[in-house]
């Protein structure tokens, strides 16, 4: 049993947040010694299996049971006992709460530490802290009991002092899977045990700055800044009298802001009643400053020095800080008196390899390509991150929704309300809010995610908005629960629904009466990036854009939480729910990310980057209007340039001298004449003016392509019939209704046991009753086709029938077999990256090449589309042989991979499919679109396939190459608009 601990059993007991924890303070950076590396580890069926010696003399060495392994880590990600574990709603083990499953895995972490090597001989209190442990940990040193701590993702300090002796030094973390707290970290991640986050030692001074809190405000009227400070001292055994605390603030580039403010420490020995603590209040307006924004991260630095009776500066400390003002008015969330546009994303810490133990590269490589794609705000979905996550986001400039890592998914309605775990739920908003107060970055709290609504979320709300009234505060259960218009006013000041469809938005913007009414409605969570996804991102926008009361939102999610798995054979593969043999599981929901795993943007993210420009352009009334869309910055960063594409060759180019101010508008005229004949389009880029943090000179942010004329005339092609020149080239195409249904279309079979979650279109399954996916299209539809052979090749014009009780099919159109030397595709059409008839707003008209693309979908889906196409261009890089597709008639949507619909359909991992004989190429009439039915709005009416008449005419012809050309193999890469031809 452990010592002191065991027989209390608080991991089992939800009112038991912490056990001789140290308060929460803002960070700051301080000379804290890692304990990060190898320790010695070993695991026990439960906290009450471990044996007391497991955590008393001296660190075991590896061998006995004993195994090596690193912090940060979790233990299920690094081979030891239990894996991860996925679920998303409910438990992995059976209720209700507080009860525990009897196989409850408990590490116990070992390491040794020195106090030589690690406290320089300073005195004054020695403060061990836990970054995270997942679920809940126990601290010893040298044997004896020195915390218990709660919430895996907040630091916890312990007092160690009274503990460590001169010289060697004992330590051991006990960290349990499961807690009755475990109820209230339910978010739909995996679930995973050990510390994943640093373990650190610091040597206090005796007499010390216990925490700096900084409210720092802006106001747009007067331009001026203000600043309120409140520098709690903690005296330690000495009195207080005669302690001074100094302070000044820094502007960004190191000058000094205002004079140096000094004011004495409260004396204790005054009476009673009008002692606030050690507590030295002050406050500095009419300043002149910069203020913060996303856009403008203007980051001032405040220092504070404790000074003791004889003038010794005895203490010093730090903090950063951000002149800002946020406010809801209205229906309008105001950062610094403007309404900013969130362009939002949800984030998970996840990393393929170390799942939740991310690094700050880590970190920095997120936003790098958040950046990338203009998106400029984070809900820290569903929990706090590390510091370092907070101090990249104030430093880069991203708005962050901070949320306290408190769901409690799987009981929803009951815990919210229940009073044994009424501490924890302040406990876990309260501290959130005392570490990260100081961040410019926060501009809302969130009291977390998916909890009901009950009296422990009023008691939550209540407490932050009176510590901090500096912020709004955001919770979605309340208005799901209570409704849009009012509900839930206590605990929200925003109205932030999941997955709303556009005509919910809308129908609230337009019911909230001007800037006095209603609240700001910015979407928690919406357009489900699961697989193939995002489809009508730029419908939200427009909408968005247009209606009093919508702001945005924040996209589910950043990345695919797929984990990196050896398999038996030595495969490697990413892997989901289920596939590490965790039961229950909900397979792969866990993967519906923007970016894949290892963080390689998956196609929408071209879309994402284009409904967040900086900068729109549009025709009105034959001239360019050109708008910002920032609120504080210039575009001076970026050189604008402008294309005349005409059937889609560019024809003429040039560059703007455009600096627009911050929310500019300015009409600019055409730039060239426009030519009497030909599809004409002008293409405008807006390309980063000189290397950036986050991309080099040259790196497209914004884009606008306008029709000039739209004229679409397929020139007839001049070649060779195709089987003359390469007999085994093609065969006959074939009609084809079928797709492999994706992500949003329905759970396929291969990923069942996700089924039960109720989650996932009802499309697949309709398809599937009406035999799609087996029958042959020529059963389904009715299909003519007349084919005319000339010397240039073969003309086909095909036409279909979709009777009308066959509603919404996946598409309409042929497919054909083509050997897959053609490994090179060029194309005028839509491009250069994958687009669907609901996401290709970002995708301009042009000619384009691209390589064979390999499926960029975990679970193997529909992929790969490319849509509006008057012709379609195969080609042999090694011989110059091509195959040329014409339309005859309309633009087409087409994809050419290695994989049969039905192949893709078949395989449950994207590391499972193998390349077929032949390159696959389908021609579609019509294809339905891609929506976000995976938890959210299908397909919109106006993007679906509809019974009636389609028709689907082209020609195709060859030219044999020269033989020998090579062309180097074209980047997989998604870069919006760098043309690689
Ligand atoms: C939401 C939830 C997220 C995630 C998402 C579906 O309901 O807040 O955590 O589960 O749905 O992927
Ligand atoms: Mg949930």
């Amino acid at each position: 049993m452990l010592p002191e601990i065991g027989a209390l059993r608080p991991w089992a007991d939800p009112s038991v947040v912490a056990l001789k924890r140290l308060p929460m303070h803002t960070s700051s950076a301080s000379a804290s010694a890692s304990l990060d590396g190898q320790w010695v580890f070993r695991l026990f069926s439960s906290p009450d299996a471990v044996p007391t010696d497991a955590v008393l003399g001296s660190t075991p060495v590896v061998g006995a049971g004993w195994t090596a392994l690193l912090v940060p880590g979790t233990w299920s990600m690094q081979g030891v006992g239990d894996g991860p574990h996925y679920t998303n709603v409910r438990m992995p083990f059976a209720g209700p709460p507080p009860r525990l499953p009897e196989h409850n895995p408990t590490g116990v972490y070992r390491r040794e530490f020195s106090l030589d090597q690690h406290v320089e001989g300073r005195t004054g209190p020695l403060v061990l802290t836990v970054g995270g442990a997942d679920a809940v940990h126990v601290v010893y040193v040298n044997g004896t009991l020195v915390g218990y701590g709660t919430d895996a993702r907040l630091p916890s300090e312990y007092d160690i002092s009274p503990a460590v002796r001169p010289g060697r030094n004992d330590l051991a973390i006990v960290v349990v899977r499961y807690a009755a707290h475990s109820y209230l970290e339910d978010q739909d991640a995996w679930w995973l045990a050990g510390l994943h986050r640093g373990v650190r030692l610091e040597r206090r001074p005796p007499i010390r700055v216990a925490d700096v809190r900084v409210t720092a405000d802006f106001d747009p009227a007067t331009r001026l800044g203000s600043i309120a400070l409140a520098v709690q001292v903690d005296p330690g055994q000495a009195p207080s009298a005669g302690l001074r605390v100094r302070w000044w603030v820094e502007t960004p580039s190191g000058a000094r802001l205002v004079p140096v403010v000094e004011g004495p420490v409260p004396h204790e020995h005054a009476r009673a009643y009008e002692f606030t603590g050690f507590v030295v209040d002050a406050a500095l307006d009419g300043l002149r400053v910069e203020p913060w924004s996303a856009e403008r991260p203007a980051l001032y630095t405040c220092r504070v020095e404790l000074v003791d009776a004889l003038g010794e500066v005895v203490d010093s400390t730090s903090r950063r800080l951000g002149f800002r003002r946020v406010r809801v008015e209205g229906n309008r969330l105001l950062v610094n008196g403007e309404r900013v546009w969130i362009f939002g994303v949800n984030r998970h810490d996840h990393h393929p390899d170390r799942a939740s133990a991310v690094t700050v590269e880590d970190l920095r490589s997120d936003l790098v390509t958040m950046r990338r794609h203009n998106v400029n705000a984070i809900r820290t979905s569903h929990y706090p991150n590390d510091d370092a996550f907070y101090d990249l986001c104030d430093e880069l400039g991203f708005y962050v929704v901070d949320e306290a890592n408190l769901e409690a998914h799987a009981y929803n309605r009951s815990l919210a309300d229940d009073p044994r775990y009424r501490a924890a739920w302040l406990d876990r908003g309260a501290r959130m809010v005392e570490r990260d107060r100081n961040h410019p970055c926060v501009i809302l709290w969130s009291l977390g995610n998916e909890s009901g609504y009950g009296v422990n979320h009023d008691a939550l709300a209540a407490w932050i908005r009176s510590t901090d009234p500096s912020r709004p505060v955001h919770y979605e259960d309340a208005i799901r629960i209570e409704g849009w218009q009012e509900g839930g006013r206590q605990v929200t000041d925003l109205v932030c629904p999941m997955y709303p469809s556009i005509d919910e938005i809308r129908e609230y913007g337009e019911s909230t009466t001007g800037p006095g009414g209603g609240r700001p409605l910015i979407m928690c969570e919406y357009s489900h990036a699961m697989g193939n996804s995002n489809g009508s991102l730029g419908d939200y926008w427009d909408v968005i854009t247009t209606t009093p009361g919508l702001q945005g939102g924040f996209l589910w999610e950043w990345k695919d939480q797929a984990l990196r798995q050896t398999l038996p054979d030595g495969r490697v593969r990413l892997a989901y729910g289920g596939q590490f043999g965790d039961r229950p599981h909900d397979g792969n929901f866990v993967a519906d990310g923007l970016v894949a795993a290892d963080g390689t943007p998956h196609p929408a993210m071209a879309e994402v980057a284009w409904v967040h420009r900086p900068v729109t352009v549009h025709l009105d009334d034959g001239a360019l209007v050109v708008t910002s869309r920032r609120f504080f910055a210039s575009l001076d960063d970026l050189d604008c340039t402008w294309e005349l594409v005409v059937d889609g060759e560019v024809t003429r180019s040039g560059s703007w001298d455009l600096p627009l101010e911050a929310g500019e508008r300015r009409v600019v005229p055409v730039p060239v004449p426009v030519p009497d004949r030909g599809d004409t389009r002008l293409t405008v880029r807006w390309t980063t003016r000189s290397d950036a943090w986050f991309a080099p000179a040259g790196y497209a942010l914004a884009w606008d392509q306008v029709v000039l004329r739209a004229e679409r005339i397929a020139p007839v092609p001049t070649g060779r019939p195709v089987d003359d020149l390469w007999p085994d080239a093609h065969t006959e195409p074939r009609p084809a209704v079928w797709r492999a249904a994706t992500d949003n279309d329905g759970v396929k079979a291969a990923v069942d046991g996700a089924a039960d979650l109720g989650l996932g279109g009802s499309t697949l399954a309709r398809w599937r009753a009406l035999g799609l996916d087996r029958l042959p299209a020529e059963s389904v539809v009715r299909h003519e086709v007349t084919t005319e052979r000339t010397e240039h090749g073969v003309r086909a014009r095909h036409g279909f029938e979709v009777p009308a009780d066959l509603d919404d099919l996946p598409r309409v159109g042929v497919v054909l077999e083509v050997d897959p030397r053609f490994t090179s595709l060029r194309w005028w059409g839509r491009g250069p990256h994958e687009n669907y008839p609901d996401r290709a707003r970002s995708a301009v008209l042009g000619t384009w090449t691209a390589a064979v693309e390999p499926c960029p979908y975990l679970v193997p889906q529909e992929f790969g589309l490319r849509t509006d196409t008057s012709w379609l261009e195969l080609e042999d890089p090694h011989t110059g042989d091509r195959i040329r597709i014409s339309t005859l008639g309309e633009p087409f949507a087409w994809s050419a991979t290695r994989f049969g619909a039905h192949d893709l359909f078949e395989a449950s991992n994207d590391s499972d499919l193998v390349p077929g004989p032949r390159l696959v190429v389908h021609l579609d009439a019509a294809h339905r679109g891609i929506g976000t039915g995976a938890c959210g709005p299908d397909v919109l009416p106006q993007y679906r396939v509809r019974p009636g008449r389609y028709e689907l005419a082209y020609a195709v012809s060859g030219t044999a190459g020269l033989g020998g050309v090579h062309q180097a193999p074209l980047e997989q890469e998604h870069r919006p608009l760098v043309r690689p031809d």
